[in-house]
């Protein structure tokens, strides 16, 4: 089963493959917002994803245009609620300061 890090915290924790990871970061008590309740429209699930990127599905267009509307996007730029967690480990880096609109 693959292990979810959780970084800044350090924490891991397993995943089974097909899970949203918006889930498991909240089943895991990670502190990552939701406002929109996971339908890609707010942007407060934003993270950086570290390790991994192959594993995970890639950006639908939906998630592509919601990132493009949030400031501090870079390449490693995620919405936890629209990725899929893969057979491999990730390591998952939550923002410490407000994302999203
Ligand atoms: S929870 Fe709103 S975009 Fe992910």
């Amino acid at each position: 089963m693959p292990q979810i890090t959780i970084l800044p915290e350090n924490k891991v924790v397993d995943a089974a493959e097909g899970t949203v990871l918006l889930r498991a970061l909240l089943g895991a008590g990670a502190a990552i917002q939701h406002k929109c309740g996971g339908n890609a429209k707010c942007g407060s699930c934003h993270f950086y994803l570290q390790e991994g990127k192959k594993s995970v599905n890639r950006i639908s267009p939906t998630e592509n245009a919601m990132l493009d509307t949030i400031v501090g996007v870079g390449s490693k730029s995620r919405l936890a609620c629209q990725v899929v967690v893969g057979s491999e480990n990730l390591v998952v880096e939550l923002l410490t300061f407000a994302s999203g609109r």
